[in-house]
């Protein structure tokens, strides 16, 4: 029988104390009034967070699925009208192909099992990116998953799936000069606005440009991730890898937009 050594379960006991104190801190800091709209996340870190544990790669995006959902329900709760989650990249089929593999699988067994929470919490699923070039198993993951959720009203879960910036605005500018030259579309009615029609996250309306973005695991680079959509997001550079983000790291990023001072060119106090 394996007894517990009173000097720990002390120890366990403050450890408690501690999480629970900041646990209120930060809720006492958010301001409830003032929660971001959309909040776009580079879900970074998944492989050294498994390499750190001598587990292969594949075993942190696992773990980071987890997280997902956490903040998924999380983001909700707290009022967020869109959380866009970078998943994939044009870049990462550059990655070996099992691990491609595994997370061409992801969104299967994600959906498999989480659809009915998303649907509970009216959490719409929509998707930037090329899917067609995804297997055929995880573009009907996806679509079914759009189809069972399109009916919600409340959050919307937008997966950068197979996305890339430049790709979407070289595909905006291909669309547009087609249209041009069918005379769908004159000259002079492209502008910032309309120019931002052509672009995937157009389908987020209002609420296309991220007001914060968030990227786990201490990378401080964009990775071909919304750069038109952030021009004017608030950035965060968080140290945890993604596996390790939870609903306190969510409430701190917020607390940090929080005390920022948005000028959007002009001045502050304007
Ligand atoms: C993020 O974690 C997930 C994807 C890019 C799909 P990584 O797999 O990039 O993990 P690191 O950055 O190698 O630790
Ligand atoms: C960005 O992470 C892409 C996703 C999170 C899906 P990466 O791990 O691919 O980015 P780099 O290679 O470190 O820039
Ligand atoms: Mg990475």
């Amino acid at each position: 029988m394996s007894v517990i050594n009173p000097k720990y379960m002390i120890k366990m006991e403050e450890q408690l104390v501690f999480s629970k104190s900041k646990h209120d801190e930060i809720n006492q800091q958010l301001d409830m009034e003032r929660i971001p709209n959309h909040i776009a996340i580079i879900m970074d870190g998944n492989g050294r967070w498994a390499q750190k544990r001598h587990l292969p790669r594949v075993a942190g995006h696992k773990q980071g699925m987890q997280t997902v959902k956490k903040i998924t329900i999380a983001a909700s709760e707290l009022g967020v009208k869109v959380l866009s989650l970078y998943a994939f990249s044009t870049e990462n089929w550059k990655r070996p192909s099992s691990e491609v593999s595994y997370l061409m699988q992801l969104p299967v067994r994600f959906f498999s099992t989480f659809v009915p929470d998303l649907v509970k919490h009216n959490v719409k699923v929509t998707v930037m990116g090329d899917i067609t070039q995804l297997p055929e198993a995880t573009q009907k993951a996806v679509k079914d998953a759009m189809a069972d959720t399109a009916h919600c009203t409340g959050m919307i879960l937008n997966f950068a799936l197979n996305y890339g910036s430049r790709d979407e605005i070289t595909q905006a500018a291909k669309k547009i000069a087609e249209d041009v030259q069918n005379g769908n579309l004159a000259l002079a009615d492209i502008d910032e606005a309309s120019f931002g029609k052509y672009l995937m996250s157009t389908q987020l309306g209002q609420f296309a440009n991220p007001d914060l973005l968030i990227r786990t695991s201490g990378e401080e680079r964009i990775s071909n991730f919304m750069l038109w959509q952030i021009a004017y997001s608030e950035l965060e550079f968080v140290p945890e890898h993604w596996p390790d983000f939870d609903e306190d790291s969510l409430r701190s990023a917020i607390i940090a937009y929080q005390g920022r001072h948005r000028r959007f060119g002009g001045l502050k106090n304007q």
